[in-house]
């Protein structure tokens, strides 16, 4: 049997024939649709790697089926910046060394940026690392990447990107 699902991925209506109802978002995307900057670490609701936007919110798209997200706007890491161009989360990043190996970092930065859409985190250090609590980062560097959301933040308000 083949399931047909509309998507909207990165501002691209895509129509999609899944031949298997249990094919996650995550799979589609990497396997699929070429869009490997969403990563897979864990494959278990686990780590945040594969954080995407679906309508606005993060999620897991290793947990989400794609052939229950038929209708829905799905936003990559690939749809953020672009070289010469930087999203000010990924600026951010940079300026305080928020990744090392950078495995976990799309997730990190999809996380941030729904985050910081969320408009729930204020400029309380310890209430940005609870709220990005589920992006696990196996190097450690979660000192850079709370100083780096909190300034994305900053500089998003600024510009009047943070409801963007
Ligand atoms: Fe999805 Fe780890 S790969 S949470
Ligand atoms: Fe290596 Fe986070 S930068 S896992």
């Amino acid at each position: 049997m083949i399931f047909s699902i509309n998507l909207t991925i990165n501002g691209d209506l895509r129509r999609i024939e899944l031949d298997d109802p249990r094919v996650t978002l995550l799979d589609l995307l990497r396997e699929r649709l070429d869009l490997s900057g969403t990563k897979k670490g864990c494959d278990r609701g686990q780590c945040g790697a594969c954080t995407v936007l679906v309508d606005g919110r993060r999620i897991n798209s290793c947990l989400a089926l794609a052939v229950s997200l038929d209708g829905a706007s799905v936003e990559t890491i690939e749809s953020v910046g672009r070289e010469g161009a930087l999203h000010p989360v990924q600026e951010a990043f940079i300026a305080h060394d928020g990744f090392q190996c950078g495995f976990c970092t799309p997730g990190q930065i999809m996380s941030a940026i729904g985050l910081i859409r969320e408009g729930q985190a204020g400029d309380d250090p310890e209430r940005i690392r609870e709220l990005m609590s589920g992006n696990i980062c196996r190097c450690g560097a979660y000192a850079g990447i709370t100083e780096a959301v909190l300034d994305a933040q900053k500089a998003m308000a600024g510009d009047g990107r943070a409801a963007a």
